[in-house]
């Protein structure tokens, strides 16, 4: 007998039901006597002893389903050991409700804070392991987390829409992706979509060489430009800034998002027409592309297989197109962002694609 609990953490993403699908099928086909639950509204629901018994048939027909059928939220990393105003100790609530449900293991899925989570439950005695979830790629540890994918489909269709009108009007034209603060979506959706400029927080840019790649482009005779900008694109000017500097500026700043910083810096040099799209939370939307349905569903099975074999502590991850556990200790507070020396960056490069760098 054993008594599984499924929690979701952290911003949604389009395959989390196909990989909680993966973990549940697999252990009822491999045990009769196994009990799943689902944790409500991710770490909320551990610490408010919020969840539900979950049958069989609640893990049919969600494979393609967007969201998560069991709810989450974000419950910051930083918080968890703050006691809060009505004295709630969290992390001593977690623990009771995990003894109270009598459950074997957690299996969680998440991003990077709730990685960081996972990993404080493991390390306060916690049975759990994990998957790699979220649109922006950057979990240490795994070459592709699940979202990535069926994200980077969604923001290059709104590159590809953009191009269409930007042939008709010649304008600059900005699209921001999502992303945090790894470029991954907007490196892989700007190259899909063939923009002309792509701004990524790894590569500070000057807003000269974006200017100049612009008008270079104009000089050509091409009637457009499309930058792909990313969420957490920078400056090299507030690049150098000291963090806490740069946090305070990022508030200050009189505009919604960098890039409406940076169309009006192009807009002032070059006197060209700017238009500014963002797509937003549409890139977490809809259904899972069939990439992200076959690595949630490798993923989830690796997971149940972990909880089967009781090897826990664990985060099922998909290195060289092998699943593969990864301590979580290791995964833990680390980030995987792009590596501006990359072959990618260089490929993109010698095409002709602006970096601003
Ligand atoms: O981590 C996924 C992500 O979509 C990031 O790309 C983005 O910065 C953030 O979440 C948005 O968070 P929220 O949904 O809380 O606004």
């Amino acid at each position: 007998m054993k008594r599984i609990a499924l929690l979701t953490s952290g911003g949604d993403c389009q395959s989390l039901n196909a990989t909680m699908r993966g973990v549940a099928k697999t252990l009822y086909q491999s045990m009769d006597n196994v009990e799943i639950y689902g944790i409500l509204d991710g770490y909320k629901g551990l610490i408010y002893g919020n969840y539900k018994k979950m049958k069989p048939s609640d893990f049919s027909g969600i494979l393609t389903q967007g969201g998560t059928i069991i709810g989450t939220s974000r419950q910051p990393f930083k918080l968890m050991k703050v006691i809060d105003d009505s004295g709630l100790d969290k992390v001593k609530a977690m623990k009771a409700n995990y003894k109270k449900m009598k459950l074997d293991c957690l299996v969680i899925m998440g991003g990077n804070g709730t990685h960081k989570t996972a990993n404080l439950l493991r390390e306060e005695g916690l049975n759990v392991v994990t998957c790699p979830k979220t649109i922006d790629n950057d979990i240490w540890g795994t070459d592709m987390t699940f979202g990535f994918q069926s994200a980077v489909d969604i923001a290059t269709n709104a590159i590809d829409c953009i191009h269409t009108t930007a042939a008709s009007h010649g304008r600059v034209f900005i699209v921001e992706v999502m992303g945090h603060k790894a470029g991954w979506m907007t490196l892989h959706a700007g190259i899909a979509a063939g923009a002309d400029i792509i701004l990524l927080p790894e590569i500070p840019y000057d807003i000269d060489k974006v200017v100049s790649a612009i008008q270079s482009r104009i000089e050509q005779g091409k009637r457009f430009s499309i930058l792909a900008v990313a969420e957490g694109a920078i400056s090299k000017e507030d690049a150098a800034l000291p963090k806490k500097q740069y946090k305070k500026k990022l508030k200050e700043m009189p505009y919604p998002s960098i890039s409406y910083k940076v169309g009006k810096e192009i807009e002032e040099k070059t006197g060209q027409e700017i238009r500014i799209t963002v797509p937003g939370h549409t890139q977490r939307g809809g259904e899972p592309c069939p990439y992200d349905r076959v690595i949630s569903t490798r993923l989830g099975v690796a997971a149940a297989n972990l909880v089967l074999k009781e090897q826990y502590g664990f985060m099922a991850a998909l290195q060289n197109n092998e699943i593969i556990p990864v301590p979580l200790e290791e995964v833990a507070g680390k980030l995987k962002t792009v590596n501006p020396e990359a072959s990618i960056i260089k490929e993109a490069k010698a095409l002709g694609i602006c970096f601003g760098d």
